[in-house]
């Protein structure tokens, strides 16, 4: 049955973690033990994620599992292995990979990202959707996470940002599975805490992935903050970079992240001169529009204020454009109510 599936599927991806694990610390690992170390990882820390290593070969987990008395169907499910092109045996979906075991709030593990060590393609490849594995529902380190006493998770990039975060003491940091933030995502986030702070690649994907994550967050009713990493280009390279100050380092990043608003007029100040005079104009009509976007009066005062500081254009004028920038969004919203309204009628009508 499928719930049966489910649950070899689990035990399957356990025991693969087991090997994974045993491997890493055994002679055929040593390259992807060595390789872990150099990247700024004790080995508490590796033991702590149940890091591990796939040997360069493409039978040897599927034979370990088969002595396990794993059957091919439930390791094929598991898509640990999948089967050859001849359809005569099967192939170890993961080798010569570091491997990362996914773990959900459960404790199960449910998926696995494995990294090449050298600089070739993919850099990353995860296990697909399977019966227990979705990407878009579920989140890197959730599982420790949720224990920490912080009321704010740090949302990553990647499964290294989460994992130096860790070592540094930053437990509450998690990650999205090489996809674009999601709703379900949002609201997984939800039940764990008021507050996510965005902390993304400083590179340009990771800037645009940040003000999308800024929407969802939001409509999932999270406060959010966002921080850029200074000097670096993601999380893990700050740390490191910091050495055994990387904890001072980041508490002070994190001391200093803006909320997504701050962050959203500071990116769009930049994309203008102030100097002349219809880049001023243009920067005050993008800054109306992201004051009507705010619910709280008192939010708006605090950003209509800071426009007017920055353009010398009263604070007053400011808050009337707004004002009519509201209601012009409110009239469009009802009429669109409504055209739905006449649609549904004329719906019933047939
Ligand atoms: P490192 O180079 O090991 O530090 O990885 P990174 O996390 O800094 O990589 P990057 O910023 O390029 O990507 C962020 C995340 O996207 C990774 O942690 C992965 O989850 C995912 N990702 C990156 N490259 C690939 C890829 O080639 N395939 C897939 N499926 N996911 C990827
Ligand atoms: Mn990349
Ligand atoms: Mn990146
Ligand atoms: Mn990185
Ligand atoms: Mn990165």
């Amino acid at each position: 049955s499928v719930s049966k599936l489910r649950t070899r599927i689990y035990e399957a991806n356990r025991e693969a973690a087991r090997f994974f694990y045993a491997k890493l610390t055994s002679k055929e690992g040593a390259e992807g033990l060595a390789y872990l170390r150099n990247r700024g990882l004790a080995d508490s820390t590796i033991r702590h994620f149940g890091l591990g290593f796939a040997p360069d070969e493409r039978f040897a987990l599927g034979n370990h599992l088969r002595s396990r008395g794993f059957t091919e169907n439930e390791m094929i499910a598991a898509n640990l292995v999948f089967k050859s092109r001849s359809g005569n045996s099967v192939l170890d979906r993961f080798y010569n990979r570091v491997m990362f075991p996914i773990i959900d709030v459960r404790g199960n593990v449910i998926a696995f990202g494995g990294r090449i060590m050298t600089d070739q393609k993919p850099k990353y490849l995860n296990t697909s959707d399977t019966l227990v594995f979705n990407k878009s529902y579920n989140l890197f380190s959730l599982n420790n996470a949720k224990n920490s006493k912080n009321d704010a998770l740090i949302l990553c990039e990647g499964y290294m940002d989460v994992i130096s975060l860790n070592q540094a003491g930053f437990t509450n940091a998690v990650a999205t599975l090489g996809t674009a933030l999601t709703a379900d995502q949002a609201a997984l986030m939800k039940r764990y805490c008021k507050e996510v702070i965005i902390c993304y690649d400083a590179d340009e994907a990771g800037q645009k992935a940040t003000a999308r994550a800024i929407d969802i967050l939001r409509r999932a009713g999270l406060v959010v903050k966002v921080i850029s990493i200074p000097d670096g280009k993601d999380p893990d390279e700050f740390i490191r970079r910091h050495g055994d100050k990387g904890h001072a380092a980041f508490q002070n990043v994190l001391d200093n992240s803006g909320n997504d608003m701050e962050y959203r007029m500071q990116k769009l100040k930049s994309r203008y001169d102030l100097n002349n005079p219809q880049d001023k104009l243009n920067y005050l009509n993008e800054g109306v529009k992201l004051l009507c976007e705010l619910d709280n009066p008192m939010e708006r005062d605090i950003y209509a204020s800071r426009l007017s500081d920055e353009t010398d254009v009263s604070k007053a004028s400011i808050l009337e454009q707004v004002k009519q920038g509201m209601r012009r969004k409110e009239r469009y919203r009802r009429k669109n109510e409504f055209s739905q309204l006449q649609k549904d009628i004329s719906a019933r009508d047939d």
